[in-house]
């Protein structure tokens, strides 16, 4: 055989296991969407009985839009974050998305004292029934052991795994008035399971929520 159509060959079985790996990615993609669109959206509120969700980081991204969808289903909302003026707003934005709820504020520095900070935390959550605890605030970029790396430690995950201690056994010992008792959320990152250079402590905290989760999980059934 001519050496070229070897070559062609080679090139051909390339592109095609290429063209099946794009294809196999953009259904993994496309599949869950797919699923979430033809399946109702969970009634959370029925799921958990009613209640209290709890947001850490929910006063900015990814934990407001989640602040948001929960108080659209009818829970009330906790939010916790530093900035207070941005509290103050999405607290505003979720009652103008549903005046039927309540919200409250928690203005808190996680990477603080972790024992203090959760002291402070759980005396303003006395009181209110929590269904579901979503541990989301958390940042990145602090590759060098330096008091930022130890402050995103400390948010990431140690005053996080405080509140866990308190906050987790009042959800298990929660009155079973619905299907279920409560929910636990992480918001862990794809950094969790693989690492890129200069993130080696965020990859690590996120690695230990995400874990976390799985463990919690398969023990909590
Ligand atoms: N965006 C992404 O691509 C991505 C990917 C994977 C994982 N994540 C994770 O998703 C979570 C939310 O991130 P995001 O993308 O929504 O970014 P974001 O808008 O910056 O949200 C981060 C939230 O965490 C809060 N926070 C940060 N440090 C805090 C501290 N010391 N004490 C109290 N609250 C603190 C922030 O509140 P203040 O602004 O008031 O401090 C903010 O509400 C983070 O854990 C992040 O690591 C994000």
């Amino acid at each position: 055989m001519q050496a070229y159509v070897i070559v062609l060959i080679v090139f051909a079985c390339i592109f095609s296991l290429w063209g099946l790996l794009s294809l196999l990615s953009l259904l993994i993609y496309l599949i869950p969407q797919l699923v979430v669109r033809i399946l109702n959206p969970l009634d959370l509120k029925k799921r958990y009985g009613g209640g209290w969700c709890f947001i850490t980081g929910g006063n900015s991204g990814i934990g407001e839009s989640f602040a948001k969808k929960v108080a659209k289903i009818g829970l009330n909302v906790v939010i916790l974050g530093q900035n207070e003026e941005r509290l103050n707003k999405v607290a505003a934005d979720i009652l103008s998305i549903n005046q039927n709820i309540e919200t409250k504020t928690i203005k808190a520095d996680l990477s603080g004292n972790p024992e203090q900070v959760t002291e402070e935390i759980v005396q303003q959550l006395s009181g209110l029934d929590i269904c579901i605890v979503y541990f989301n605030a958390g940042f990145g970029n602090a590759a060098q052991p330096t008091k930022k790396s130890l402050d995103q430690f400390n948010t990431n995950i140690v005053t996080h795994q405080h509140l866990f201690q308190v906050l987790y056994p009042r959800l298990v010992n929660r009155q079973l008035t619905a299907k279920k008792r409560g929910a636990i959320l992480f918001t862990s990152s794809g950094l969790g399971i693989i690492t890129t250079p200069g993130s080696v402590v965020y990859s690590a905290t996120k690695s230990y929520l995400g874990h976390l989760g799985e463990c919690l999980a398969s023990e909590a059934h």
